[in-house]
């Protein structure tokens, strides 16, 4: 890996919890904030790559959004060949951690963010995932893990919820996304809420609070 590019991989043990959806408005906060990022789709479902495509000609989305296939010295091989494109590349992985990408993801990556959905089922199966992580780090300690919280309601991030939070081993990134229209409604438009205008302002600060974040993290890696 170039050793100034940064790899960060999205993965969870639960479709749903918006890896694809983070990975995209990281994607373009990340951008906003002058970095040049490509985005590896690892699912074969090629959410990413959809979602980049509903752009106009006139307003691509602001980074190159590939899906790649293979497996282990392949996979890295490709994944290689986009971080000489980018100073990052985000990883957006396919829904089960039993998929030969995820795991390839972990030994590629130098950051984890695991989205979860503050609800206890959600939570739990976190828990998978952190595993993995922390069982990753355990052979490869240049990797680090953090949860991200995502689609948060504004009455969810309850006292259980917050306890089962605090029970993780991988830090809770400081910041996290609401559930909001405006991050599902970016998709239709093949861009992020920094598209949106005015009226996804909250989203707007919402997205770089969380790009500082996910930024001040890796600093810590370093
Ligand atoms: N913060 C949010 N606010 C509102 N809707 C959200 C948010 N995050 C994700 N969603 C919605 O949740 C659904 C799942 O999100 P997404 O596809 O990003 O998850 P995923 O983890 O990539 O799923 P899969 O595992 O199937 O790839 C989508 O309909 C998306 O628009
Ligand atoms: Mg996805």
């Amino acid at each position: 890996m170039k050793a100034e590019c940064r790899v960060i991989a999205l993965i969870s043990q639960k479709g749903g919890a918006g890896k694809t959806t983070v990975a995209m408005q990281l994607a373009a906060g990340l951008v906003a904030r002058g970095h040049t990022v490509a985005i590896a789709d690892l699912d074969p479902q090629e959410s990413a790559v959809r979602w980049a495509e509903s752009a106009s000609a006139e307003a691509p989305f602001p980074a190159r959004v590939r899906a790649l296939q293979g497996e282990g010295a392949a996979l890295a091989k490709e994944v290689r060949k986009l971080a000489r494109l980018a100073s990052i590349v985000l990883l957006d992985c396919p829904p089960s951690i039993e998929h030969p990408h995820a795991r390839a993801a972990l030994d590629l990556a130098d950051l984890a963010l695991v989205p979860v959905v503050p609800s206890p089922p959600d939570l739990w199966s976190a828990r998978a995932v952190e595993r993995l992580i922390l069982q990753t780090i355990a052979v490869r300690p240049q990797l680090r893990g953090a949860m991200l919280v995502n689609r948060a309601q504004r009455t969810a991030l309850s006292g259980s919820v917050i306890e089962v939070l605090r029970e993780f081993e991988l830090p809770v990134l400081r910041a996290g996304f609401s559930q909001r229209n405006a991050f599902a409604q970016s998709a239709v438009i093949g861009g992020s809420v920094l598209d949106l205008g005015k009226a996804a302002e909250s989203a707007q600060i919402e997205l770089m609070r969380v790009v500082d974040a996910v930024l001040a993290e890796m600093e810590k890696g370093r």
